[in-house]
């Protein structure tokens, strides 16, 4: 794809850089993923033809690398909740070397947005040889682990261009939500009520995705400072926690600026001794059932005179907001689908501190879009 844009096949549509223009495709073809997977009649999920049954599987085993497999640790959250599926995720490079024990009825879904990952392809091929059921959620169709898959769940992000993934990454976010809702309607562990409830909501996202896109420029300032932090941590709990992986992952990969993700929970178990004045922490906190505590883990900050940013709905900036070093306002959307929306603020911030510094952005140093050595 970097040599199809050389060649002007894919150009940057006035944007800056084509991470900037494929943060702002999001809207489009996030409804272009979920409208392959939708009967917006029925409010149902429809999986393509062939799908494996979620019926008939004792375990899903979910790998991948980079962001795609933070998108399949959401999506661990998704399958356990709607389809008390049990499931099995690790990155690819490691699962692929692990002693596993694989179930007889056992399903195994990877994630990519290449599909040429070689990490992933050995994972691939490591679960086919223990007789599970392959799946993939793949952005390229005619890629090798399309290819390798029994079965190939689409999305539609279109190519990306820029090295660190954005829209592919809230594509297989969407993708996936679709095959766990599924998954929990052929496992009778979702009612007809709460898929309804829950296409509904994933109807939204796109509208939601072009609201948080409106906090762009308040972001570019609080980047400006961030780029002159020593190094910044992103906390969250539950389907947030995935997010503030890859926030920090987002966030060194093209600005260099040293980044770690917590679980919200951990911070008091030894990262909290590095928090100072020149070392912000973001707080990702949707108002869900963890609202309250990943803000009570907040304040233990603050009163260590750490720099709070609070990435919030507007209610939850309301009611926490107030003493923060500084807010983003982000869309409230259905709680469990808050990823998909939060992944914006994360990129932006990412993109901005990028700028400020003056970074390469779509070609960050000593990265490669399709990584095709283990
Ligand atoms: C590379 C890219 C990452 C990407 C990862 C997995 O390391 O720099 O942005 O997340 O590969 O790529 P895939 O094509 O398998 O999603």
């Amino acid at each position: 794809t970097v040599s199809s844009a050389s060649q002007g096949l894919v150009d940057k549509d006035g944007h800056r850089h084509f991470m900037a223009k494929e943060i702002h495709e999001q809207p489009e073809v996030i409804a272009h993923t979920i409208s392959r997977y939708i009967d917006g009649t029925s409010k149902t999920i429809n999986l393509p033809n062939g799908a494996f049954d979620f019926a008939k599987l004792d375990r899903l085993t979910i790998s991948a690398c980079g962001t795609a497999y933070y998108a399949g640790l959401v999506a661990k959250y998704w399958f356990e909740r709607w389809a008390r599926l049990p499931i099995e995720i690790d990155v690819a490079s490691e699962l692929r070397y692990r002693d596993v024990p694989w179930t007889k009825d056992g399903g195994a879904l990877f994630i990519t947005q290449s599909g040429e990952t070689a990490d992933t392809l050995s994972a691939l091929r490591e679960a086919r040889k223990n007789g599970q059921q392959i799946a993939s959620v793949v952005n390229v169709p005619e890629s090798s682990i399309a290819r390798e898959s029994d079965i190939v769940f689409p999305m539609a992000a279109g190519p990306e261009i820029g090295v660190a993934s954005t829209k592919a990454f809230t594509c297989q976010l969407a993708a996936l939500a679709c095959i766990a809702i599924a998954a929990g309607r052929q496992r009778g562990t979702l009612s007809a009520e709460e898929e309804s409830e829950l296409v509904s909501g994933l109807l939204e996202i796109p509208r939601l995705v072009a609201e948080a896109l409106k906090q762009s420029d308040k972001i570019e300032t609080i980047a400006r400072d961030i780029a002159k932090a020593t190094g910044i941590f992103y906390i969250g709990r539950g389907v947030s926690y995935p997010m503030a992986l890859e926030g920090a992952l987002k966030l060194k990969e093209i600005s260099y600026l040293h980044a770690e993700g917590y679980a919200s929970g951990e911070l008091k178990h030894g990262p909290i001794a590095l928090i100072d004045e020149n070392l912000p922490i973001a707080v990702i906190a949707p108002v869900d059932a963890h609202f309250e505590k990943t803000v009570s883990n907040m304040q233990e900050v603050m009163a260590r005179d750490g720099k709070a940013l609070l990435i919030s709905c507007k209610d939850g900036i309301a009611r926490a907001g107030e003493k923060t070093w500084a807010n983003i306002e982000t869309p409230k959307s259905h709680p469990l689908l808050s990823p998909i929306v939060y992944a914006v603020p994360i990129q932006l911030l990412a993109y901005f501190t990028a700028t400020t510094k003056g970074t390469d952005v779509d070609q960050p140093r000593n990265l490669a879009k399709s990584v095709t050595v283990e």
